[in-house]
């Protein structure tokens, strides 16, 4: 991982191809996109920003919700996180985060429930890499991490500044320059801060 030399994972060269090979080997269509076979800018920089920062997980119960390849799940558990629970519904992110955590080392409990609108789970850090990319998804989430923070939890968000990016709810925390793929981005590097969900 370009930003996390410390986490290694496996990822895809291209994304479409690999999506469409999915749905032709299962002989379906209307897979989501296999996000869970790179590691994104958001994830990237709250790895990085965990790993550097141990303290603000270590001890802690922490849920990384939309947790796509596992990155901020296992820089979390590397950080000495108490529990991680990586939550995301698609079922090849649960594959990919299970080879990635063994790869790394690391216990992950992984859940394909949609926790969104459900209640605040007990945690006391919730870290959310990339997940602002869709209306509606980020409607969902900013409420959900409403009632996150009204259970006691810190939040903490990565984001290269994407669409629904609730800007007003946010405080800038730290800044990185993250190399990316041009397979997904308009960029090589992408802007990317951590934000502190207020
Ligand atoms: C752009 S990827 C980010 C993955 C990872 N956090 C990273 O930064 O590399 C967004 C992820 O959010 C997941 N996602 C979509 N809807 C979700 C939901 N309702 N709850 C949790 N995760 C969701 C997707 O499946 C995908 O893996």
């Amino acid at each position: 991982v370009p930003l996390v030399p410390e986490i290694s994972l496996q990822v895809a060269d291209e994304a479409v191809p690999l999506w469409q090979k999915t749905e032709e080997d299962l002989a379906t269509d209307g897979l989501p996109p296999p996000f869970w076979a790179f590691a994104w800018a958001g994830g990237q920089a709250l790895a990085r920003h965990v790993l550097d920062h141990p303290e603000l997980v270590a001890g802690k119960r922490v849920l990384d919700l939309g947790s796509g390849s596992g990155l901020v799940a296992i820089a979390a558990a590397m950080s000495g996180a108490a529990h991680v629970l990586a939550c995301d519904p698609d079922d090849f992110a649960l594959a990919a985060m299970e080879v990635n955590a063994a790869l790394n080392g690391v216990v992950v409990t992984m859940s394909a429930k949609d926790v969104l609108d459900g209640d605040a789970p007990e945690r006391e850090v919730v870290l959310v890499g990339d997940l602002f990319y869709e209306r509606d998804l980020a409607a969902r989430v900013v409420a959900f991490l409403d009632r996150c923070r009204a259970g006691g939890a810190g939040v903490l968000i990565g984001d290269p500044g994407r669409s629904y990016l609730p800007k007003d709810r946010l405080v800038a925390v730290a800044d990185y320059a993250v190399p990316v793929t041009r397979e997904l981005e308009d960029a090589e590097i992408k802007r990317t801060r951590v934000w502190r969900f207020a």
